[in-house]
């Protein structure tokens, strides 16, 4: 479908059949959240919600870009500055910037996504990711996946502005159908760990409580500063290098909310890989707790959760979920659980309700599947 309306969109816009189309998942985090710039570990799946992105290249070098979001082109001429104001569209033009000496010519491109904006399922990866695809093909610039993730990571930090990690872009550029992915933020090294959930009757749910976050503001870059000073103080260039062992020392040292963070950080590195033995194990109920502890310790140390956040994960647990907790950055999104599919209609309508009766917006409750990578679709 989105494939199609990417295409349809892209002849109605551009007045011609675009030279092909590529796509990237959005993804859903199990574990390891604030982590990935810590040089720490990361788990998370690809999913079945995927921008698509219908482009031809240009005889100039002028970019242009537009899509079903809103009714402008953005344009951006390869090699000059970035214009101001270009709203959604600094994600896939500056990719372009990034890769602009690779740069063969400009192109015309027209993009559909079915990835939830502001959800914390990285609808902005997916942009990044199918749109480098896209160009490292169009231009031969010969690329690797893991390269094409950093480029849409230099993308964000350096054009739009947040200061994120390398794990969404990773997931989207490497994710694989059934599997989640542990990533090594320190040496990109990455391992393809089989769900197998489906022959359970499993599935990882998202609750996105539709409260808006964005991690060019304060909260987001404030937590990456607490973790840097944290380390400073502890005398080592990342919180990758202390574990559990380190705890006590770190809270002598460091002042309460400061520990409080790095805490965070060192026992949730712990607990993915703990998630990633559970899963190859098929010990889903300890799975399931971690899932749970990783939730609590973003409440209470990292102080990134919302009560929409801690309301959509017990009422997970209620209907009886194996695990869930807050996934993305935090300060509003998604949670997601891992829950009998049986389960779903139930998890949808006790959302539902109980939202409505303490006040909140109407949360959109759906399940996903761990799906493949960038690719090229048309
Ligand atoms: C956002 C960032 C990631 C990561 C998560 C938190 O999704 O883009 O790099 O830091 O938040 O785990």
């Amino acid at each position: 479908m989105s494939l199609e309306k990417a295409k349809i969109g892209f002849l109605e816009a551009f007045g011609t059949e675009p030279a092909g189309v590529w796509s990237a998942p959005g993804r859903a985090n199990l574990i390891g959240e604030h982590t990935d710039y810590n040089n720490g570990f990361v788990f998370p799946v690809g999913i079945d919600r995927r921008t698509y992105v219908a482009l031809s290249p240009r005889k100039d070098m002028l970019c242009r870009i537009s899509s079903a979001l809103d009714a402008k082109t953005y344009e951006y001429e390869i090699s000059k500055k970035m214009p101001k104001n270009l709203d959604w569209a600094l994600y896939p033009l500056g990719v372009a910037w990034v890769m602009r000496e690779s740069a063969k010519s400009g192109f015309d491109a027209y993009i559909v996504s079915d990835v939830p904006v502001g959800a914390g399922l990285s609808s902005s990866a997916a942009i990044e990711c199918s749109v480098a695809t896209a160009l490292n093909e169009i231009w031969s610039a010969g690329k690797s996946r893991q390269e094409l993730a950093l480029i849409g990571q230099q993308a964000e930090n350096e054009v739009v502005g947040a200061p994120t990690g390398i794990m969404d872009q990773t997931a989207s550029m490497l994710a694989q159908k059934d599997a989640a992915v542990m990533i090594d933020c320190q040496s990109l090294e990455t391992e393809l760990v089989p769900m197998g959930l489906s022959s359970q009757g499993l599935v990882v749910a998202v609750i996105d409580t539709r409260v808006a976050h964005r991690h060019s503001d304060g909260g987001y870059r404030s937590r990456r500063d607490a973790c840097e000073k944290g380390a400073k103080k502890m005398g080592v260039s990342s919180l990758r290098e202390l574990g559990e062992a380190d705890l006590p020392q770190m809270e002598e040292k460091l002042d309460d909310v400061t520990y409080r963070r790095c805490k965070h950080v060192v026992t949730e590195n712990r607990r993915v890989l703990d998630a990633v033995e559970s899963l190859k194990k098929g010990d889903l109920a300890r799975l399931g707790e971690l899932l749970l502890q990783s939730h609590a310790s973003m409440r209470d140390d990292f102080e990134i959760s919302v009560v929409e956040l801690d309301t959509a994960v017990e009422l997970a647990m209620e209907v009886g979920a194996v695990g869930a907790r807050m996934t993305g950055g935090g300060f509003g999104g998604a949670a997601i659980a891992i829950i009998d599919e049986s389960k779903m209609e139930l998890l949808r309508e006790h959302c539902k309700a109980i939202f409505a009766k303490k006040g909140f917006a109407e949360p959109n409750v759906f399940s996903v599947a761990p799906s493949e990578g960038a690719r090229k679709d048309a």
